[in-house]
């Protein structure tokens, strides 16, 4: 098994920044599909643009269609003008494209990858990238067995002394715990742990990142962090778009698979778990990995009571008729795919216990934005009673997006001569208190790749450990089709989410 080579580079320890990494290729497998186009290399430009890449890059799109480099370039140049996050310099985009190459071959084809061996070797030769490989599978899951084996077989996975080889996987991550493994263990047979870089784009969110800093280097939280202050915590992810055309994938996904397996349990381990014996990525991932293993398990009956399954149907969004989720373009017209799901988790560790963690997470809801509410227990129903007055609990809200920020809801004396209490809300917003923008998550996470910083890549237990949770719950619905809810595109989704809150007397927050 290839090792990669220790590289001594403190100030890119664990979740520290910023030195510049070493040069390298990036090596794109799906450089003609979506990804590339919208995320990747708009991601790359505004890197740089803001002068963070290596002196020395090579970025080699690898895909099937029959295309010059230059088509390519102009292919990308047009991408990058539609989707970047800053206005694009049209001097310092053709100085970027100028390290971009085109290398057509199909994905099992061998002579593809020995073409592309020579290819690279050039590229070190002419552009100083000194061996160093940065493989990146934007591909759909199918074809990353014969991608992973090719690179094996070329000898692409193993790095020259004093190189590096690193592979990045997209997600989805499997299906389930057996494809998940079989997954890793693919992967693991061309590249080793400390090789492997599996993305979850949340993670690269700079307000993901956020949650560590504000729960650990601000005593007023952290002393509160707990079952004896904290009532539950509510976690939402809500967008208003549909599928998208995404149909092919979405509706054999689904909600729980495509967004609570990965993004949604990451934000929970962030907000659950200990601190960390360090910044450094295993550390950070070890204790994340307590978490998922803290879960309390949600299998036969348990499921129906925990967890609600909804589908939109037609309804409005934003004022525009929208069709049912069974009549978009390619999704079975009898599908019973959830688009929304909503469920109560339990973290059954000493700091947790008795504290729910409620998710909620959907399709063609009214607004977007993604979110985390922590709600504090109530005071003790005493001082204040004779006066009539209301006394709203705290709640500390991280919002992940839009308006990246924090506010905590307090009570408040009105101004005058009687004694009104009214909830006032502290806020602190991202855009405001530093006045630059957040960056995308695809820049912090290839960025990271390339300086060999794993932090924010999920490690192979906490992937296989989020399956174990999630496959009780399609073992479960499997068994049954009739707690499928349906609700309108366009509303908070179905009457049983509000149920499954009111249990516990509490009630969604609206975003
Ligand atoms: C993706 C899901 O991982 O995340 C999509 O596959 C979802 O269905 C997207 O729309 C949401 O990401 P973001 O960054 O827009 O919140």
């Amino acid at each position: 098994m290839p090792t990669e080579p220790f590289q001594s580079n403190p100030l890119r320890d664990g979740l520290n920044l910023r030195s510049i990494p070493d040069p390298c290729s990036l090596i794109i497998f799906g450089a003609s599909g979506d990804l590339t186009h919208r995320k990747l290399v708009p991601a790359l430009y505004n890197l740089a643009a803001d002068g963070a890449l290596p002196q020395a890059i090579s970025v080699v799109g690898f895909a099937r269609r029959d295309k010059t480099s230059e088509v390519f370039r102009k292919e990308l140049g047009e991408a990058v003008r539609k989707f970047s996050r800053q206005a694009v310099n049209d001097e310092l985009w053709e100085n970027f494209s100028n390290s971009i190459t085109y290398h057509r071959s199909e994905f099992d084809n061998p002579e593809g990858y020995v073409s592309l061996a020579r290819h690279l070797e050039e590229l070190d030769a002419a552009r100083g990238t000194r061996g160093n490989r940065l493989f990146y599978l934007a591909v759909a899951p199918d074809q990353f067995e014969v991608i992973l084996e090719n690179l094996r077989k070329s000898g692409l996975n193993t790095a020259a002394p004093g190189s590096w080889a690193r592979v990045i996987v997209e997600k989805p991550f499997g299906t389930d715990l057996p494809s998940a493994r079989r997954l890793n263990d693919l992967v693991e047979s061309a590249f080793d742990e400390s090789q492997t870089y599996r993305i979850d784009h949340y993670l690269g969110k700079e307000t993901a990142q956020n949650i560590m800093v504000m729960r650990f280097a601000n005593a007023i939280f952290e002393a509160m962090w707990n079952s004896r202050y904290i009532d539950h915590v509510q976690i939402t992810a809500s967008e208003p778009l549909g599928v998208e055309g995404r149909a092919g994938y979405y509706d054999k996904s689904g909600a729980l698979r495509d967004m609570v397996q990965n993004h949604l349990l990451q934000l929970l381990c962030l907000t659950a778990m200990e601190p960390p014996a360090g910044l450094d990525a295993d550390s950070i991932r070890d204790e994340k990995v307590k978490v998922l293993r803290s879960l309390r398990p949600l299998a036969g009956d348990e499921v129906f009571r925990h967890v609600v399954r909804a589908q939109y149907g037609a309804g409005a969004v934003n004022g525009k008729r929208v069709a049912a989720y069974r009549d978009e373009l390619n999704v079975n017209p009898e599908s019973n795919t959830e688009t929304f799901v909503a469920l109560e988790v339990n973290v059954d560790n000493w700091r947790w216990a008795g504290v729910p963690f409620f998710i909620r997470v959907g399709k063609r809801l009214p607004k977007g934005g993604t979110e985390i509410a922590v709600q504090f227990k109530s005071v003790p129903p005493v001082l204040f009673r004779a006066t009539g007055e209301t006394v709203d609990d705290n709640v500390l809200v991280i919002r992940i997006q839009p308006d990246e920020g924090i506010s905590l809801r307090m009570c408040a004396k009105m101004p005058g001569s009687s004694l009104r209490i009214e909830p006032v809300k502290m806020d602190f917003h991202y855009g405001t208190s530093f006045g630059k923008a957040t960056p995308e998550a695809y820049e912090r996470l290839l960025l990271d790749a390339m300086s060999g910083d794993a932090t924010l890549f999920a490690r192979r237990d906490e992937v296989e450990e989020a399956w174990k949770f999630i496959d009780l719950i399609h073992e479960a619905w499997r068994t049954r089709s009739n707690d499928l809810a349906i609700y309108s595109a366009g509303s908070w989704g179905p009457s049983e989410a509000d149920e499954l809150i009111k249990r516990h007397e509490a009630t969604w927050r609206r975003l």
